[in-house]
């Protein structure tokens, strides 16, 4: 199994502070933001990881994470040339990477004391099929993201991107596992309404072969959509760090 980090976009709603850095070289209260996907997927016991990012500022993530030897990694870094092409279009240019192995994939700004490794363990031993990992909120706050569906059994049953009547208070968080089929479904997927190749119609492929899984989380911060959320994630990070919790 190999890790997906990935760290592109423009991210113009954190500007100014984007204007000469990547949002994910911010930092969160003691360390680089990145690095805290990046821990998750190695305290998982998955040490090849691909840094996917976007060209301005690329070999400053060479520069602060390297090869990998400081975590006990082996990094690999890519570029997406197009920052607008979505998550979806990030995954698909780990292909060469992923070689025939599965793939889990982190969204570079997601950040939360989970234990992966257990699910990681599990989804090694599965044929197929993917695992998204969901985190309750309230239905005005899910609607901002995808919103994932489950029935009493923890059973997918639907997942809609940024719905206007939200039909749970659980979000899609930005961690995924899949198998390595993933490249075939996106090579299938059309851009969304905002020109993006959307993780959520991914997730659906796997859905609609009744293969997906959802985890929840028990916090869970997406620290680069705004300043009073990156603001948030400062001050939530600090509290675990200092709690022993990260
Ligand atoms: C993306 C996904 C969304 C998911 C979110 C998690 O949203 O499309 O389903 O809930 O990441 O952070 P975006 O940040 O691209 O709006």
């Amino acid at each position: 199994m190999k890790g997906l980090v990935l760290a592109g976009g423009l991210a113009t709603r954190l500007r100014p502070l984007t204007l000469v850095t990547n949002k994910h070289l911010l930092p969160v209260y003691n360390k680089p933001m990145i690095y805290f996907p990046i821990l998750s997927l190695i305290n998982a016991g998955v040490k090849e990881i691909l840094i996917s990012t976007s060209p301005d500022h690329a070999g400053r993530f060479a520069e602060l994470l390297k090869g990998g030897s400081d975590f006990g990694a082996k990094f690999y870094y890519s570029i997406q040339d197009n920052p607008k092409g979505g998550i979806a279009n990030a995954i698909g240019l780990a292909k060469e990477f992923a070689d025939n192995e599965k793939l889990a994939v982190v969204l570079g700004d997601n950040i939360f004391s989970y234990n992966l490794k257990p699910a990681i363990d599990r989804f090694r031993k599965r044929e197929k099929g993917a695992v998204i990992f969901g985190i309750r909120m309230s239905k005005m706050e899910s609607k901002h993201y995808g919103v994932v569906e489950i029935d009493s059994s923890g059973k997918v049953i639907s997942i809609e991107e940024k719905p206007l009547k939200p039909k749970s208070d659980i979000a899609q968080s930005g961690i995924y596992f899949y198998d390595n089929r993933v490249f075939d479904f996106i090579k299938k997927l059309k851009p969304s309404d905002r020109g993006e190749l959307e993780v959520t119609d991914l997730n659906n492929f796997y859905l609609k072969e009744g293969s997906l899984e959802c985890d929840l989380l028990d916090w869970w911060i997406d620290a680069g959509t705004s300043h009073s959320e990156l603001l948030r994630a400062n001050n939530l990070v600090a509290e675990k760090v200092k709690a022993g919790e990260l």
